[in-house]
């Protein structure tokens, strides 16, 4: 059960991961008895309820908008996240957010038909739901690493890289960001690419793994640097009026 509730603060956890410091904590979780649809109610009325369905019915991957109605068997394989409820022409729904992505279903959402009369709900919803407790405060922030110095006037945010974006005479002129660490910062003087995906692809804007991998991302955009003096870009603009 555990795992569900885990599913659902995985982004949070990623980013305490990356981060190596811990954030945000939680104190344990609790099940809703399993298939009591008023007593998840009452829970969804508190707060967002992580639940088991099943997802691997052709018409639930396929759903986009509407409320859902199945055809949905309840062999629960995958876990969603129970973010409200509401009511359209006497129809009951759930608002289910699912972690597919936006382009999935309604923004990434689903209303799923509540209140049908069977106990285990559509897609088995009403069988396996919990939900994270909290008392305890969250352990007080560690002060970071701080932000990435690009030289004695010019930083980009903690966790970034700072990259070159013009150079002239052997100095950098203009600097910009990276939002990663360690970060490979592209040729194209606009883009950048993960460490572990370290060969620019300037031509298509691609990211590529190396080393006989042909698996590839999207290259990333660097943005501005801050700059404690007015900046050469700043100078730029200032002359270009
Ligand atoms: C990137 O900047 C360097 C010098 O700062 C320049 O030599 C190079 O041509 C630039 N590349 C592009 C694609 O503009
Ligand atoms: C290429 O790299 C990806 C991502 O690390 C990995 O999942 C995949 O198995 C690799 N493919 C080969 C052929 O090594």
């Amino acid at each position: 059960m555990f795992r569900h509730v885990m599913c659902h603060i995985h982004a949070i956890c990623l980013l305490v991961l990356q981060l190596k410091k811990h954030v945000v904590t939680i104190d344990g979780y609790k099940e809703v008895p399993p298939s009591k649809e008023d007593l998840l109610l009452q829970a969804v009325a508190q707060q967002p309820i992580s639940v088991g369905i099943c997802g691997s019915a052709r018409a639930f991957q396929l759903y986009s908008q509407g409320i859902f109605d199945g055809p949905c068997p309840t062999s629960l394989d995958h876990a969603v996240l129970i973010v409200g409820y509401g009511s359209e022409n006497g129809k009951d729904y759930w608002i289910v957010k699912n972690s597919w992505g936006e382009r999935w279903g309604m923004k990434g959402y689903m209303h799923m038909h509540r209140n049908t009369g069977s106990s285990s709900g559509i897609c088995g919803i009403n069988m396996m739901a919990s939900f994270p407790t909290k008392t305890s405060p969250n352990p007080p922030p560690s002060p970071g690493p701080g932000p990435t110095k690009c030289s004695a006037f010019t930083s980009c945010p903690e966790g970034s890289t700072c990259c070159c974006s013009w150079r002239a005479l052997g100095f950098c002129l203009s600097w910009s960001c990276c939002e990663l660490d360690n970060a490979v910062c592209c040729s194209d003087n606009r883009s950048c690419c993960p460490h572990d995906y370290p060969i620019c692809d300037t031509a298509r804007g691609r990211c590529l793994k190396g080393n006989g991998n042909f698996s590839s991302i999207e290259g990333i955009k660097r943005k501005q640097a801050f700059s404690k003096v007015p900046s050469w870009n700043g100078l730029l603009e200032l002359l270009d009026q």
